[in-house]
């Protein structure tokens, strides 16, 4: 299992080498919908256009902190009325969230347990997905008011979004099982837009969000290489005959 150390060292090794190349992975890109949000790669503070999708959010949401950037918005907006066509309601319960609030989370939290106890669940400030205008917690009516629990995951509510979340762009961010990678306990609520061609793509190989990026990463690094070597190889055949290319190999 790759352990969150391994995905810390893989990611500043591979942010030095495409640095050196000039170039900017999805994930390091703050505009980008594939932004990297973890323990180990802090929320990016740029200003971002945010929206308030018109969906029914909770009581305890009142409207207002259900914000997401424009292309987010739109796909839950589709993705509820998804749902409401086959009979399941959903409601939004928090999407943005500024640094100060997620603050206000943590410290809340650290009221009744410790700092580590604590990060299990909710991310330190500077350091949740929430601060990227692309996440959402979701509460279903067969639950609502109880609390987002892992009880979620097995209500009607849970069960129809994590079948068809990834249809709208949307993936359970947090999966089941899968802590040791995200560096967060099983979150059924909690999903994050990455868009549709992404969000399938990860439903079919069946990986968290970390180990996509891990993978695409990794088809770039060979793409990148690869167009090298072509490139390379294209320059020693313009070397041409004879001593130039003995001089190569000396
Ligand atoms: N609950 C998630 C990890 C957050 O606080 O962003
Ligand atoms: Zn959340």
């Amino acid at each position: 299992m790759i352990s969150i150390r391994t995905l810390a060292a893989l990611t500043v090794g591979a942010a030095m080498m495409f640095d050196s190349w000039g170039y900017v992975m999805p994930h390091q890109d703050p505009t980008d919908v594939l932004i990297l949000v973890n323990k180990t790669n802090r929320a990016p503070a740029v200003p971002m256009t945010l929206v308030k999708p018109d969906v029914t959010p909770t009581e305890e949401a009142l409207g207002e902190n259900i914000y997401m950037r424009p292309e987010a918005a739109s796909a839950l907006e589709a993705l509820f009325d998804g749902a409401a066509e086959e009979g399941i309601t959903l409601y939004a319960t928090s999407g943005y969230r500024s640094y100060s609030t997620q603050k206000a989370i943590f410290d809340r939290k650290l009221e009744k347990m410790t700092e580590a106890q604590a990060n299990k669940s909710v991310a330190k400030p500077g350091y949740s997905e929430h601060q990227t205008g692309l996440a959402m917690d979701v509460e279903g009516e067969t639950t609502k008011g109880t609390g987002l629990t892992a009880a979620f995951g097995d209500s009607p509510e849970g069960i129809w979004l994590a079948e068809n979340c990834y249809d709208y762009g949307f993936i359970i961010r947090y999966p089941q099982g899968k802590s040791g990678i995200t560096g967060y306990v099983y979150e059924p609520w909690h999903i994050r837009y990455v868009g549709v061609e992404a969000a399938k793509e990860i439903q079919a190989l069946d990986v968290t969000f970390e180990e996509y990026i891990l993978l695409i990463r990794q088809e770039r690094i060979e793409a990148l290489e690869a167009s090298q070597d072509g490139a390379g190889q294209a320059e020693e055949g313009e070397i041409g005959e004879g001593e130039q290319t003995d001089e190569l190999e000396s």
